[in-house]
C-alpha cells in the first residue's frame, strides 16, 4: 500500500511527465516499465480503502458534497436558491452518476482490451502490460460500485443507445485498434482531468472520495501513458483510408464522450426539477463551461495534432462536435 505523501507526489507530476530512466527509451522498454510500475504500484479496492472508517460514511446532506462557485452547475443561481441539504445531495448525485458512468465506461475499456490482446502474438511486451491494466480497471470498478452502492443512490448508469454502441467499440479493439485507443483516451483524459483539477484545488473533499481519486489518478496516469505510446507508435503506419477514418471518427468520439462525463444525467434533471433554462446558463451557453470541456480535451487533441489528424477534412468535423477552439 502507498503512503500518503507518496500517493500526492504521483499526483502532482503525472507519470508520463516525470523524467524518463533514458531519453532512448524505446517503445518496448515503456510498455515493460509500465508493466512494472503496475506491479510496484497498484491497490486493492478492499484493502486500500477503509470503507467502514467513521470518516468514510457517506451523509447525503454533508456540505462538503455541495458544488462549488466553479462548478457549472453550482454557480447558477438556481443551484444556490436550493436549500442547503438538496445542495449537498445535488453534489454527491452528480458524483456518483458519474462514478456509474465511469465504471461502465471502464467495463467497456476491459472487453476492448482482452479482445485486443486475445490476437497479440507470443513474445509481445503488450500482453502483459494490457493485462495489469484490466486488473487495475477491475479494481477500479469495484471501487466505483462500493461508492455508488454506499450512497443509497439508485444511479441507471448509461442509456438504451450508448449500451448498443458499446458493443461497436469493444469490436473496433480487434479490428481498428487505433480508433478503440482514442475511445479509451475520450473517457480517461476527461475523468482524470477533472480528478486531478479537484485535488489541486485546495477545497475541502470527502476523505472517502479523495482516496478513491487519488488511486484513480495514480493507475490512470500509466494506461493514457499507454494509449498516448501506442498511438504515436502504430499511426504514422496506418494506410491513407484509415487515417482518415480515424482523424474523422475521432472528434465524434471525443465530443460525445466529454458530454458523458461532464454534464448531469437525464435522471438528475427529473429528479431535481432543474428548469431547461438553468441547464442550459449551466452547459449550453456557459463559455466556462466550454474552456472546461475543451481544456478536459487539450491532451488528446495535442496528440491528435502531432499525429497529423487535424486534417482539412477532419477540422470541420471537430467544429461541428463543439470542440474546436482556434
Ligand atoms: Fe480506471
Ligand atoms: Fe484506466
Amino acid at each position: 500500500m502507498e503512503t500518503a505523501t507518496a500517493l500526492d507526489a504521483s499526483v502532482v507530476v503525472p507519470e508520463e511527465e516525470r523524467a524518463l530512466p533514458s531519453r532512448r527509451e524505446t517503445y518496448a522498454e515503456l510498455v515493460r516499465r509500465l508493466s512494472h510500475q503496475s506491479v510496484v504500484k497498484h491497490f486493492d479496492a478492499y484493502a486500500d480503502i477503509d470503507w467502514d472508517a467513521a470518516e468514510c460514511q457517506i451523509d447525503p446532506a454533508d456540505p462538503r458534497w455541495e458544488l462549488g462557485v466553479d462548478d457549472a452547475l453550482g454557480a447558477t443561481s438556481w443551484y444556490r436558491a436550493q436549500p442547503p441539504e438538496v445542495r449537498a445531495r445535488i453534489g454527491l448525485h452528480l458524483i456518483a452518476t458519474f462514478m456509474k458512468t465511469g465504471l461502465q465506461f471502464e467495463s467497456i475499456l476491459k472487453r476492448g482490451l482482452l479482445g485486443f490482446a486475445f490476437d497479440l502474438p507470443n513474445g509481445v511486451p503488450e500482453y502483459r502490460y494490457v493485462y495489469h491494466e484490466v486488473i487495475e480497471e477491475a479494481q477500479h470498478g469495484l471501487m466505483f460500485q462500493e461508492f455508488v452502492n454506499r450512497t443509497g443512490l439508485d444511479i441507471p448508469g448509461l442509456g438504451r443507445l450508448d449500451r448498443f454502441l458499446s458493443h461497436a467499440v469493444i469490436g473496433f479493439a480487434r479490428v481498428f485498434p487505433d480508433l478503440f485507443f482514442f475511445f479509451v483516451l475520450g473517457g480517461e483524459d476527461p475523468i482524470d482531468h477533472v480528478q486531478r483539477t479537484a485535488l489541486r484545488s485546495g477545497r475541502e473533499i470527502h476523505p472517502l472520495l479523495r482516496r478513491i481519486m487519488q488511486i484513480h489518478v495514480t493507475e490512470e496516469a500509466r494506461h493514457l501513458c499507454f494509449a498516448r505510446h501506442f498511438l504515436r507508435r502504430n499511426v504514422p503506419r496506418l494506410d491513407p483510408f484509415r487515417r482518415l477514418a480515424l482523424s474523422v471518427l475521432t472528434p465524434l468520439i471525443l465530443a460525445v464522450m466529454a458530454q458523458r462525463m461532464m454534464r448531469p444525467s437525464a435522471q438528475i434533471v427529473r429528479q431535481y426539477d432543474i428548469p431547461d433554462t438553468v441547464i442550459d446558463e449551466a452547459y449550453g451557453t456557459n463559455p466556462r463551461h466550454r474552456e472546461k470541456t475543451l481544456a478536459a480535451l487539450a491532451k488528446v487533441r495535442e496528440l491528435c495534432q502531432e499525429l497529423g489528424l487535424l486534417t482539412a477534412v477532419s477540422t470541420p468535423v471537430w467544429r461541428v462536435a463543439g470542440i474546436w477552439s482556434a
